[in-house]
């Protein structure tokens, strides 16, 4: 089954924010951004900008008819800087124009003045100034400091991880317009459309049934628009309704780049103890994340780092703190793996750091303290079906790893300029929202009188393929031809209080929602089929658009049994609703069961790297991977080569600079370098494990769009082992992105 989407993808049919035809008389907005990432705004005077002919108005916080405030979880972010500025890029104003040529000439001519503050850039900086989004937290298991007596070896080191834009292909953006009664009706590139509308009810000051937000498909998310779209959707919204005219607003990629908040980076302290048959007995770490200027989604974020912080490992002994620190950078925000990737980063420098130091590869700490069957997570919960092993033990065979390790020593004793390396990354991913209230969602099924199937769900196709996964679904559960089903767009009006398609379970929970909706509708249809059949209800299947009796083909095909059964006046609409059962979390012991399962897999990275100019290749990511049941393998494989070469640039080549007052110098796509075709691994071969797949995966098949990326970090680790086999002196250390400016200095670094 392909993605129901691709002949129009290919062929530039499918309709974006952007090419959605624009009523006539549509305004057009820009961003008026601070050019300063920390000041006091000492004048703001827009009366020249105004007055440019084709100018309708220059929107500033004293426009705003309900409150400037955009906050999400933490209400700490104005929608327009008001008296201050805490970053570079933050909006100021918004001048809206009767093209956008002409909001552009006036951005010029608006006066602002700022004092310009000392910036904050650095998190470990703004935790010794107190700077905090909110307070520390910290995860336990079992007890740190009485572990360490019992330890043979323990090291301690410093981990930095970068940022990382999202680089959704298709930039932020909206497009609103008044409707009857004084609502409004937005299309927003978004990946949660009820807070986009939440936050569009908060700054006019309208009710959300005032508010209908539509989403046809993102152009791409990756966690940038779970909530950054908010932002943008409500100056357009804004501007649309006090103006009462459409208004559209779609971000160059220069100013996307600026004014967005990316992955967050963290810097961290471990230290680590083991036994002397390789058992990791103590773990502890503080890390520091750099939010940003305002909280956005970064206690959540902060909150599954440290959900991740043991990865797919067994540590008795556990405790890991995380501060959140607030910097003068955009907010950080959302972005694939959801903070588990900068927390896996750090227990896997850990590892590295003890195998360099006992001269032994790390595959070997990494396998004999790989999780098993109840064992206890530092979070409470209790692994069950833990899959670790299986997928080490079946690459082992698929793969002949040992093979390989020994091909690799070989280039290295032969080879001088050029050396391999080689690295394991083993992953496992909580699959639910950390926040056990967002786990739920709802689906709209009709069924027309012709047969055909209209779907609306909460979920938001953003080239994950989740809208096929859907139709999938329903074909099943009628045994129809999937042609027969459409998926609508996410519409707040057709479906409500949705959670953002985040968190990888977009498929599982709005799957579950369409797979109750459907089943409830085949109830009500095979009752109306046994009418007609003069028969009981459980006699009665659909197979290959028939209805059967008893197994055996009768003539009433798909289409009569619809018509049939609407004329009998009965229902062909339903709502199905579904929320994850089990899940729970007590913040205050920090404690519970907060995912439905848990996805598992291992890869294995090989790169070659010129030690004579500091570049690498990567050769092949091998991988086995835990898919459960998977309903649709080609959309499933896609994900992870995309998460994959993703990861692989995060710790690469994907370098985010900032100056020292806070201004981006990584602003464009000639000075931030994102994986291209060369840069991919020249082999991805990833194979499922055979397994049954967990029931409250979506028909047994695991959710799989953020746990493939973690795999790229083993590339990190492949290169530094590289380094070591060229460079005896080198002493190794944790600092990505490994970039190759970063892999020549340490090439040639003298102890
Ligand atoms: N794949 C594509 N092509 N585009 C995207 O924006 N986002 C990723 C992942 N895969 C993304 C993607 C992220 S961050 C998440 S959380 C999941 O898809 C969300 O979709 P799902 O819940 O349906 O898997
Ligand atoms: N993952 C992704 N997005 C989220 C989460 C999460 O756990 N919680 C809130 N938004
Ligand atoms: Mo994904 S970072 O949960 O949108």
């Amino acid at each position: 089954m392909n993605n129901i989407d691709s002949i129009n993808h290919v062929r530039g049919k499918s309709v974006y924010l952007d090419d959605i035809p624009v009523q006539k008389g549509t305004l057009h907005a820009v961003i008026l951004g601070s050019p300063v990432a920390h000041g006091k705004i000492l004048h703001l005077n827009i009366s020249k900008a105004e007055a440019l002919q084709g100018v309708v108005k220059v929107f500033t916080p004293k426009d705003i008819t309900g409150i400037n405030q955009i906050g999400g979880i933490i209400e700490d972010e104005p929608l327009f800087a008001d008296g201050e500025v805490h970053f570079n890029g933050q909006a100021v104003a918004l001048v809206v124009a009767k093209d956008e040529h002409t909001a552009r000439k006036a951005l010029k001519l608006i006066d602002l003045k700022i004092e310009e503050h000392e910036a904050v850039i650095d998190p470990r900086t703004a935790k010794e100034k107190g700077l905090l989004l909110i307070p520390p937290r910290t995860f336990r298991l079992g007890d740190v400091a009485s572990a360490w007596s019992k330890c043979d070896y323990i090291f301690e080191g410093k981990a930095e991880s970068g940022g990382q834009e999202h680089l959704y292909i298709e930039t932020q953006g909206a497009y609103a317009y008044p409707v009857d009664n004084g609502s409004i009706k937005i299309h927003s590139s978004t990946q949660g459309p009820t807070a986009v509308q939440k936050t569009i009810s908060k700054v006019l000051g309208i009710p959300m049934n005032r508010i209908e937000v539509d989403v046809a498909r993102l152009g791409g998310g990756f966690g940038g628009k779970e909530d950054q779209a908010s932002g943008f959707a409500a100056m357009v919204a804004l501007a649309s309704f006090v103006l009462q005219k459409p208004v559209k607003l779609s971000l160059h990629r220069l100013d996307d780049m600026r004014m967005t908040g990316k992955r967050h980076p963290y810097s961290s302290d471990f230290k680590i103890g083991l036994s002397k048959d390789l058992k990791i007995l103590a773990y502890q770490t503080t890390l520091y994340q750099n939010g940003g200027a305002a909280a956005d989604l970064s206690p959540a974020i902060m909150e599954r780092t440290l959900f991740h912080s043991t990865n797919c490992y067994f540590i008795p002994n556990t405790e890991v703190t995380t501060y959140s620190c607030k910097t003068n950078l955009p907010p950080n925000t959302a972005f694939r793996g959801f903070g588990g990737p900068q927390g896996m980063f750090v227990i896997e420098s850990a590892i590295a750091k003890a195998a360099n130091e006992l001269n032994i590869p790390a595959k070997k700490i990494q396998e004999r303290n790989f999780l098993k069957d109840n064992d206890e997570f530092p979070y409470g919960q209790i692994a069950k079906s833990v899959n670790i092993g299986n997928c080490l033990n079946s690459a082992n065979k698929l793969f002949e790893i040992e093979k390989t390790e020994k091909e690799v020593a070989e280039f290295n004793s032969k080879n001088e300029q050029f050396k391999k390396g080689m690295a394991l990354m083993p992953i496992c991913f909580g699959i639910s929202f950390t926040n056990t209230s967002m786990n739920q969602a709802r689906a709209l099924v009709h069924i027309y009188q012709d047969g055909s199937i209209g779907v609306s769900t909460g979920a938001i196709e953003m080239g994950q393929g989740v809208n096929t996964k859907m139709a999938q679904i329903a074909s099943k559960v009628f045994s129809v031809d999937i042609k027969r089903v459409k998926l609508e767009s996410t519409n707040t009006s057709r479906v409500a209080n949705t959670s953002p398609t985040a968190a990888s379970s977009g498929a599982d929970l709005n799957g579950n929602a369409v797979l109750i909706a459907c089943n409830e509708l085949l109830k009500r249809l095979k009752s109306s089929a046994a009418k007609m059949l003069n028969c009981n209800a459980d006699e009665i299947s659909l197979k290959n658009e028939l209805v059967l009796k008893n197994g055996q083909a009768t003539d009433i095909g798909w289409e009569k049994l619809i018509m049939t059964t609407h004329l009998s006046r009965i229902s062909l609409t339903e709502n199905g609703h579904y929320s994850t059962p089990t899940i729970f979390f007590d913040k205050t012991k920090e404690k519970g069961h907060p995912f439905a399962y848990h996805v598992y897999g291992t890869a294995i990275v090989t790169i070659t790297l010129d030690c004579l100019r500091g570049t690498y290749e990567i050769d092949d990511v091998l991988i086995v991977h835990d898919f459960g049941n998977s309903i649709n393998p080609t959309i499933d494989k896609g994900q992870v080569e995309g998460a994959v070469v993703q990861g692989i640039g995060w710790v690469t080549m994907e370098e985010i600079a900032f100056n020292k007052s806070g201004k981006l110098l990584s602003n464009s796509l000639s000075t931030y370098k994102v994986p291209d075709i060369y840069s991919a691994p020249k082999v991805l071969d990833c194979q499922p494990l055979e397994t049954e797949g967990p029931d409250f995966a979506i028909l047994k098949s695991k959710a799989v769009g953020e746990p493939p990326f973690m795999y790229g970090i083993g590339a990190f680790f492949a290169i530094q082992n590289a380094i070591k086999a060229f460079n005896p002196n080198y002493k190794i250390d944790f600092d990505a992105p490994l970039t190759p400016e970063k892999v020549l200095m340490r090439l040639y670094s003298k102890a």
